[in-house]
C-alpha cells in the first residue's frame, strides 16, 4: 500500500466513535456501513433518536435496521425525516413513491445489478434510498447488496490523480443505464452534468462522483481519454474490496444508504428464486463541487 493510501485509510479507521444514548451501532467494516439496533420503525421515532440516526448516517453512510415490521406509511414517514420524498420515475401504477424491487425467474431485468448510485443522471440526484426487503430467495440467502465508499475511493487515489480529477465535470446519461429495458413512451430520459469530484453537502468531504451505470463522458477530455480514465475509475470502484461492505438481507430488513457518497450493486446470484422489497427515495439537491 502506498503511503497516501495508508494515510487515507487510517483517517477513516481511527475516526472518533460517537457515544450514542438511544442506539446500538455496530460497524460492518471499518470504512463503511453499520447495523443499527434499538429502533422501532413502525412507531414515530423520538427526536433524540432521530438526531442520533442522522449522525450515524453521516458517519457510516449505509445503515441496516433488522427485524422491522412496517407499513408503506411507516416506510415513507422514516424517509421523510431525511428530506422530501422522491417520486418514482417513470411513475408506477400504485403509490408514486414506492418502487417495487421484484425479481422472479421470469424477470428480463434485475434492478440495480451493476455499480451505480440512484438518480445521478438527474440534475438534482437523490439524497438517499431506503430499501425494505420482505422476501429473500428460497435458499435463505443470496441477493446481497454490495456498497462502495466514494470518499475513500477518492482519498486513496494518488495526489497527482486527485489534482487531475478535481476540476473536471462529467455527463451522466439515463440512456446508458437502460440496457435492453424499453421505458414507457412518455418517459423523459434524464441527463445531467456534475463535478467529477464532488463535496458531500453536509460534511463538505470530497468524493469521487462517477458511476458505471450513468457516467458517459468527461466533458473536458477527448472521447478516447475520457473512456480510458472512466474505465480506470470504474475498475477502482469495482475491484478494491477495501472500499466495500456487503449487506446480507433477512426478511424485515430496511437499509438506508447515502446516494451522495456511496454506490451499490445488487447481486443476482439466486436464479430461479424470487426476491421482493420496496424502495423509497429521498430528494437531494444539485451536486456540490
Ligand atoms: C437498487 O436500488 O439498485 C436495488 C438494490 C437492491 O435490490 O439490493
Amino acid at each position: 500500500m502506498e503511503p497516501y493510501e495508508r494515510e487515507a485509510l487510517e483517517a477513516v479507521t481511527t475516526r472518533p466513535v460517537h457515544p450514542y444514548r438511544t442506539l446500538t451501532v455496530e460497524r460492518i467494516t471499518p470504512v463503511l456501513g453499520a447495523e443499527v439496533s434499538g429502533v422501532d420503525l413502525s412507531k414515530e421515532i423520538p427526536a433524540e433518536q432521530l438526531d442520533e440516526i442522522r449522525i450515524t448516517f453521516l458517519d457510516h453512510h449505509v445503515l441496516v435496521f433488522r427485524d422491522q415490521t412496517i407499513t408503506v406509511e411507516d416506510h415513507k414517514r422514516f424517509a421523510a425525516a431525511f428530506g422530501e420524498l422522491r417520486p418514482v420515475n417513470p411513475p408506477p401504477e400504485g403509490d408514486p413513491y414506492i418502487l417495487e424491487i421484484r425479481t422472479t425467474s421470469a424477470a428480463a431485468n434485475v434492478a440495480g445489478n451493476g455499480w451505480h448510485a440512484d438518480g445521478t443522471a438527474d440534475t438534482e440526484p437523490s439524497l438517499g434510498s431506503m430499501l425494505y426487503i420482505t422476501e429473500i430467495p428460497e435458499p435463505g440467502c443470496g441477493g446481497d447488496t454490495l456498497f462502495a465508499n466514494m470518499h475513500l475511493a477518492y482519498e486513496m487515489l494518488s495526489p497527482a490523480m486527485r489534482s487531475l480529477l478535481d476540476p473536471l465535470t462529467a455527463v451522466h446519461d439515463g440512456a446508458q443505464a437502460l440496457g435492453n429495458y424499453t421505458p414507457p413512451a412518455d418517459y423523459v430520459i434524464p441527463k445531467g452534468e456534475h463535478p467529477l469530484v464532488a463535496r458531500h453537502p453536509e460534511t463538505d468531504r470530497k468524493l469521487l462522483y462517477v458511476n458505471k451505470a450513468y457516467t458517459s463522458r468527461i466533458s473536458q477530455l477527448s472521447a478516447q481519454e475520457s473512456q480510458a480514465l472512466l474505465d480506470m475509475l470504474f475498475d477502482t470502484i469495482a475491484c478494491r474490496p477495501i472500499l466495500h461492505c456487503r449487506v446480507r438481507w433477512t426478511p424485515g430488513t430496511l437499509v438506508l444508504w447515502d446516494n451522495r457518497c456511496v454506490q451499490h450493486h445488487a447481486t443476482y446470484d439466486y436464479y430461479p428464486y424470487t426476491r421482493y422489497g420496496q424502495r423509497v427515495a429521498i430528494n437531494g439537491g444539485p451536486v456540490k463541487g
